[in-house]
């Protein structure tokens, strides 16, 4: 059945890439962000599709959100202040953004009874590094003035309110916590490693890898990302759940930064960098965070189907495509 959707931050890296999918299925997409972190560019090659309409705006701007969802069957939302850069530089907006954003859209699905798929967060489960991380594990957070659990805990506040608003008002809510996603049309500018590293790759700078680099992750592809989030959305059976969705390809950031040089033909060397010159204003890091996705994978079963190896070529390529276009003065 084609339907009208609300995706809130869908200029944003997945937030565009959702628009695309939910375009691609014949429906109507109402994409909705202050271009913060997105970037309109990323919406460009869909422009000539009439099942689009950008909007700009803020999710904190409570009656632009109330008109929009008015007119919208279900909403994701997506927009929030993302990246641990940003959210360590920036940490009074992020919290603003992220706790008093999403409660307006939760607030307006609730007024007009649209169901709400939101995007969450493995920094949830804080430096709780058991393996694998389940859906019902422990959080376990650090001090209030280190920035990062400030993010866990606003998207914690963010999960608290969408399932109070469905256990006791029977608003149609479900939770996704989205573990590192990665792929076309992330920005580097916010800290995010795997475009960062590439692009000093290509560029023949040091990649620098914060920490002593033994800490791991698994970075999922967004178009898998994307076919998880499809697979709940408007789902009976999700409503009222928490979903992890993730990778379960485990790499050390070192490792990683080995694979991008070799995988880009670089003679980059890798700079260990320690975390507080990299960000000066307090971090914590957890050593290992790989999600456990049975939940999913029995409810729909999603799992994810791009590698590592995949993604680093993809990200690879882009950051080639972007330097040769920057040397050449296109961008
Ligand atoms: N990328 C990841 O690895 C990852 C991991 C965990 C969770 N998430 C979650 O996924 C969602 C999307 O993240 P992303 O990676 O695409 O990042 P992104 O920065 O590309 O997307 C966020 C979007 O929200 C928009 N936005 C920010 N503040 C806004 C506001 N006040 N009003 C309207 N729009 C606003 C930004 O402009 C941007 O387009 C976020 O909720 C994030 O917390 C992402």
């Amino acid at each position: 059945m084609r339907r009208t959707y609300l995706v809130t931050g869908g200029a944003g890296f997945i937030g565009s890439h959702l628009v695309e999918a939910l375009l691609g299925q014949g429906h109507q997409v109402v994409a909705f962000d202050n271009l913060s972190t997105g970037r309109l560019r990323n919406l460009d090659h869909l422009g000539h599709d009439p099942g689009l309409r950008f909007v700009q705006g803020s999710v904190l701007d409570e009656l632009a959100v109330d008109e929009l969802m008015h007119a919208c069957d279900s909403v994701i939302h997506l927009a929030a202040a993302v990246g641990v850069k940003l959210i360590v530089d920036e940490p009074l907006r992020s919290f603003t953004t992220n706790i008093r954003g999403s409660e307006i859209v939760i607030e307006s699905a609730f007024r007009h009874r649209r169901p709400i798929l939101l995007a969450s967060t493995s920094e949830i489960y804080g430096k709780n590094s058991d393996v694998p991380l389940r859906e019902t594990d422990d959080r376990i957070l650090g001090p209030t003035t280190t920035a990062r659990w400030a993010y866990s805990t606003a998207k914690a506040v963010d999960e608290i309110l969408a399932y109070a608003y469905h256990r006791e008002r029977g608003l149609p809510t479900t939770v996704v916590r989205l573990f590192n996603t990665v792929g076309p049309r992330q920005s580097p500018a916010y800290g995010m490693v795997v475009p960062r590293l590439a692009r000093q790759a290509v560029a023949g700078a040091p990649l620098t890898v914060y920490g002593d680099g033994t800490q791991s992750r698994c970075f999922c592809h967004v178009s898998d990302v994307v076919d998880a989030l499809l697979g709940l959305l408007d789902n009976p059976d999700a409503v009222g759940g928490v979903f992890n969705v993730g990778s379960t390809e485990e790499v050390t950031i070192y490792a990683l930064a080995e694979r991008i040089v070799q995988r880009a033909g670089s003679s980059s060397p890798i700079r260990l960098v320690p975390y507080d010159h990299a960000y000066p204003f307090g971090f914590e890091d957890m050593k290992r965070r790989l999600p456990s996705i049975d939940r999913i994978r029995n409810l729909t079963g999603w799992h994810p189907t791009r590698t590592l190896d995949d993604i680093l070529a993809e990200t690879i390529a882009e950051a080639a495509a972007e330097r040769a276009a920057s040397v050449a003065g296109t961008i």
